[in-house]
């Protein structure tokens, strides 16, 4: 079973839909959270990443979300995300539905991109959900209108999905008949449910197997880098497009 099979898997495939996680990113300089190079190794996400931690430790919240923040300047996505871009505009791929917060398929060019967990690329106001500007959370500034603190759009442990990514997503993956999920170890809920909500083939791009992806029965599991495997995937479909 290998990239060949994936290729003929999309080929047959009359609506495909991706799931990816922080192991998409990595390749493009983008720590994930739970591999044994993850920032959660080090950090408690309850203390920078949660409701509680907007609320009580703002001062940790605010310095982790200015060093993510900081450090995407200088990620630029890598060639599986170029390539998913690719497979999209050739009508091989109908919707991306990411963890990630980085935009960088937006940055590869994808069009249809569900942020399942918002993005840290744009910022609000905690209070008033006024939006402001990345310099002004990078300068530890408040809001301008009423003074409250300010936050990125993001997704917080113990805050719900937005209903527009959540509600397109759902739909695409009951459409589908093929799911391809991509570096993620389907550790967080709600959306570690959506695979085994698609009738379609699913299939499973990680470096490793999780605890948590044992349970699925994944029709095809390809182990390794999400770029070389997809590199090796537009390889063997060389021009098939669907458009
Ligand atoms: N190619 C393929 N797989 C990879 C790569 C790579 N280049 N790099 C890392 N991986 C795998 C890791 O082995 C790991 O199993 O990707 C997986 C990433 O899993 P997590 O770090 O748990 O990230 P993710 O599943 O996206 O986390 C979900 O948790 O912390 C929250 O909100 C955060 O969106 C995130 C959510």
């Amino acid at each position: 079973m290998t990239a060949e099979t994936l290729a003929h898997l999309i080929k047959d495939s009359n609506r495909t839909v991706v799931l990816t996680g922080a192991g998409m990113s990595t390749e493009s300089g983008i720590p994930d959270f739970r591999s044994s190079t993850g920032l959660w190794q080090n950090i408690d996400p309850r203390i920078v990443a949660s409701t509680e931690s907007l609320q009580k430790n703002y001062e940790q919240f605010r310095e982790f979300y200015q060093m993510r923040i900081t450090a995407l300047v200088n990620c630029k996505p890598h060639q599986g995300h170029l390539i998913l871009a690719d497979f999209e505009k050739r009508g091989l791929v109908s919707l991306i539905a990411t963890q990630n917060v980085d935009q960088l398929h937006q940055q590869a060019g994808s069009k249809n991109v569900a942020e399942l967990h918002g993005n840290i690329v744009s910022i609000r106001c905690q209070k008033c959900g006024k939006p402001h500007g990345k310099e002004q959370f990078l300068n530890y500034s408040i809001c301008t209108y009423c003074s409250g603190k300010l936050r990125p759009n993001v997704v917080l442990f113990g805050e719900t999905l937005p209903t527009e990514a959540w509600e397109r997503t759902l739909h695409e993956i009951h459409e589908a008949d093929l799911v391809i999920v991509i570096g993620t170890s389907l550790e967080v809920y709600p959306v570690n449910q959506m695979p085994s909500m698609s009738k379609g083939k699913l299939v499973y791009i990680n470096r490793e197997q999780t605890s948590t992806s044992l349970h699925y029965s994944f029709d095809l599991v390809l182990e390794g880098s999400a770029g070389e495997i997809l590199a090796d995937v537009h390889r063997e479909l060389g021009d098939f497009k669907k458009l």
